[in-house]
């Protein structure tokens, strides 16, 4: 089977792609696939690499070939076509977990790993995935959104006293934490905003969730299969960029979750249900909140999670059963049935 790794991109989650795309190129069976890397360059050009054993940031005439995408199942190079059978979009954020190249991809007719157009684009934005989940009966964090021009009249008092400290702002089409801050006081509040608008023109204040940080991995098509939950024990004020892949002691995951055996199967349970309302297929990353009265809330959904060796979403589907390679091999059979 030829496979072509898509990885790299123009969102803020380049390097995390990069990390993502180097563990899955080593996992890949290469006795049952015939791996082809396609760098999506900061600048955004679509490169072949001619060395397929290494992920590397590319530029263009840096051991790479320009590529043009046409319209069959066909991903052509200057030099030549080369038919790939599947696509593993290894991209994180915007313009590649949005559901943009997965567009691209269906108009291309070639099959590709992961969540169609429509539930890419819509768990990429963190308010609409809450506006759907709310109203299917799925608990989440109280929040008010702005848009870019409704700046102007963004009040700390407010939103303090709809939401109570502390609060979350956040970009609303964001991974990985970039551009969000926590704050409890109001020169914090607007600075936070200002960076939020950087990142998007639509940010979102949450208040903040009381609870532990719970994470659960779904996959597959009309009848997934969950992980155990895994929890996120962060060291840090919460669980930013910084402690995610920077900081070695930011974070530290505990698999499988302490929880006692009706808790985690309500854990369970919504992250099906919140996978199936949106749409989900192949893969999903449900992040829940656990409050102390047991309150299961859903903060948010990653189709494309980061998928490192010792990334969660990977990690949780190991603990369950599932390892690393077979994960691929299984997300491959998904995305051909
Ligand atoms: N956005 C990052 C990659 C994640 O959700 O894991
Ligand atoms: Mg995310």
């Amino acid at each position: 089977l030829n496979v072509g790794i898509l990885y790299g991109g123009q969102s803020t989650e380049h390097e995390v792609s990069m990390r993502s795309a180097e563990s899955v190129l080593d996992a890949l069976d290469k006795d049952k696939y015939d791996v082809k890397l396609v760098h999506i360059s900061k600048k955004g050009e679509w490169l072949l690499s001619h060395q397929s054993e290494e992920i590397r940031s590319l530029e263009a005439g840096d051991g790479a070939t320009g590529l043009s995408i046409i319209p069959s199942k066909q991903l052509s190079s200057k030099k030549g076509g080369e038919a790939l059978d599947v696509i593993l979009p290894i991209l994180h954020g915007t313009a590649g977990e949005d559901g943009s190249v997965q567009g691209l991809l269906e108009m291309a007719d070639i099959p590709y790993v992961g969540c169609n157009v429509r539930s890419s684009a819509v768990c990429m934005d963190k308010d609409m995935t809450k506006k759907l989940l709310k109203l299917e009966g799925i608990k989440v964090a109280d929040w008010v959104l702005y848009r870019h021009d409704e700046k102007g009249g963004v009040d700390y008092g407010t939103v303090k006293r709809e939401l109570g400290l502390p609060m979350f702002v956040k970009p609303v089409n964001q991974g990985s934490s970039v551009g969000v801050s926590k704050v409890t006081d109001e020169e914090s509040f607007y600075e936070a905003v200002a960076l939020a608008f950087e990142f998007d023109t639509k940010v979102m204040v949450e208040s903040a969730v009381e609870g532990r940080e719970i994470e659960v991995s779904v996959l597959g098509n009309a009848h997934p299969i969950v992980s155990v939950p895994g929890e996120i024990i962060a060291n840090t004020d919460f669980y930013s960029y910084e402690s995610k892949y920077i900081d070695e002691n930011g974070a530290a995951l505990e698999i499988p979750a302490k929880l006692a055996e009706d808790t985690k199967q309500r854990i369970q349970k919504t992250a099906l249900d919140a996978f199936r309302i949106l749409d989900c297929e192949g893969m999903a990353r449900v992040d829940v909140f656990l409050t102390e009265t047991g309150e299961v809330i859903v903060n948010e959904i990653n189709t494309l999670p980061g998928f490192t060796s010792i990334s969660m979403y990977p990690k949780l589907l190991e603990a369950s059963g599932i390892g690393y390679s077979e994960l691929l091999d299984r997300l491959i059979e998904l995305s051909l049935e």
